[in-house]
C-alpha cells in the first residue's frame, strides 16, 4: 500500500519513541501532524539520541493544557493516529494521561472517522500492579472495543531506559533483584518505530515486540560492564526487600509507589516479544562509551 500523502497525527510526539516514530513516518512520505506541549523543546534534539522534530513535522498542534486543548478539528484530514503518549518521568497522574488523555484522542478519532489508532503500550500491562500498568491496560481495553481499527503495540524495555544500567556500570556496581534471570528483549527507538510503521494501515491487531536479542538482566549488566571497561560487579538485592521498597514508596507519594511497582514488576516478569530490528544493546552501550 502506498502511504505517501496520508496524514498521521502523533500524540506523545516529543518522547523517545514519539520522535523516532515521527522520523520514520516522515521518511515514508506521510504528512506528519504532531501534538506537542512546547514547540521549542520539540525543535531541540531529544534525550538518548532521539531526533529534533523541526524538519520532520509538517503540521503542529500545540497543546500545553492536555485535553482542554484538543478539539475535533485536530483530526481533520487524519488517516491514522499513533500514540506514544504516557507518563514516564513526568510529574503527572498516569490515569489522567495514559488513560484519560489517550481516551480523548480516541473519542476524537472516532468522531472524525479516522481509519486506525496505533497505541504504544507496554508488555504485561494486564498483570502489572502499578498505576501506570492499570491505566495503560484500561486504555487498551477501551481501544479494543472502539470502531476505529485498534493496533496495540506492546514493547519490551527501551534502550533509553537501560542507559541507567550503563551509568551504574561506569560507576562500578549494578543492582538487581534476585539472581537476575528475568529475560527481556530490549528495543531501540528506531527499531520500534520501524515496527509501528510496518503495521500502520495493515488492520487491527495486538503485538508484543522486542529487539533482536532476548537477554537476561544479568546479560545486560555484563554487556554494560564490558562497554564501560570495568570488572563486572552485580549486587543481588533479596526479593523480600522489594515489598519493603513498595511499602516505603507508597508512604512517600502515590507517584513514588507507582514508579517503584512499575520498576519491580519489570525486574520480576519476563518481557520478551516478537524479535524485530537490527540494533544491539552492545552497540548502543559502545556508542555511549565513546
Ligand atoms: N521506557 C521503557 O522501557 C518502556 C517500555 C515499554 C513501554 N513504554 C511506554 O512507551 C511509551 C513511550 O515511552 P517513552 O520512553 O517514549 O516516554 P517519554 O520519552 O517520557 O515520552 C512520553 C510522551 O508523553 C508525553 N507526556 C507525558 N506526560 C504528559 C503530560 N502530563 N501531559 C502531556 N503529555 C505528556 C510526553 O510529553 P513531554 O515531552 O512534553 O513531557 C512525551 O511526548 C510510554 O507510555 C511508556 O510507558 C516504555
Amino acid at each position: 500500500m502506498n502511504d505517501v500523502g496520508k496524514r498521521v497525527l502523533v500524540a506523545g510526539a516529543t518522547g523517545y519513541v514519539g520522535r523516532h516514530i515521527i522520523a520514520r513516518l516522515h521518511d515514508e512520505g506521510f504528512i506528519v501532524r504532531a501534538v506537542v506541549r512546547d514547540k521549542a523543546r520539540a525543535s531541540a534534539p531529544g534525550a538518548y539520541g532521539a531526533p529534533a522534530l523541526t524538519e520532520l513535522v509538517d503540521e503542529w498542534v500545540i497543546a500545553p493544557d492536555g485535553a482542554a486543548d484538543l478539539r475535533p478539528d485536530i483530526m481533520a484530514g487524519v488517516d491514522h493516529v499513533v500514540s506514544a503518549l504516557g507518563v514516564t518521568r513526568q510529574k503527572a497522574d498516569p490515569w489522567a494521561i495514559d488513560f484519560l488523555l489517550n481516551l480523548r484522542y480516541l473519542e476524537l478519532a472516532e468522531q472524525m472517522d479516522v481509519a486506525s489508532f496505533l497505541y504504544v503500550g507496554v508488555m504485561n500491562a494486564a498483570t502489572g500492579s502499578s498505576a501506570v500498568s492499570r491505566a495503560k491496560h484500561a486504555f487498551i481495553e477501551a481501544l479494543s472495543r472502539s470502531r476505529v481499527a485498534a493496533q496495540i503495540v506492546n514493547p519490551s524495555g527501551y534502550f533509553s531506559d537501560l542507559t541507567e544500567i550503563y551509568d551504574l556500570a561506569r560507576r562500578g556496581v549494578a543492582f538487581g533483584l534476585g539472581d537476575g534471570s528475568v529475560r527481556l528483549s530490549p528495543i531501540h527507538g528506531a527499531d520500534l518505530a520501524d515496527f509501528c510503521a510496518t503495521r500502520l494501515g495493515s488492520g487491527a491487531g495486538s503485538w508484543d515486540v522486542g529487539g533482536p536479542e532476548a537477554l537476561t538482566y544479568r546479560d545486560i549488566v555484563r554487556i554494560a560492564f564490558e562497554a564501560a571497561g570495568k570488572k563486572p560487579r552485580y549486587t543481588r538485592v533479596p526479593a523480600p526487600l522489594a515489598s519493603a521498597a513498595v511499602w516505603t514508596a507508597d508512604r512517600i507519594s502515590p507517584r513514588a509507589g507507582s514508579l517503584t511497582r512499575f520498576f519491580l514488576d519489570g525486574m520480576q516478569t519476563d518481557s520478551v516479544g516478537e524479535p524485530h530490528g537490527t540494533h544491539t544493546l552492545a552497540d548502543y552501550y559502545a556508542a555511549l562509551a565513546h
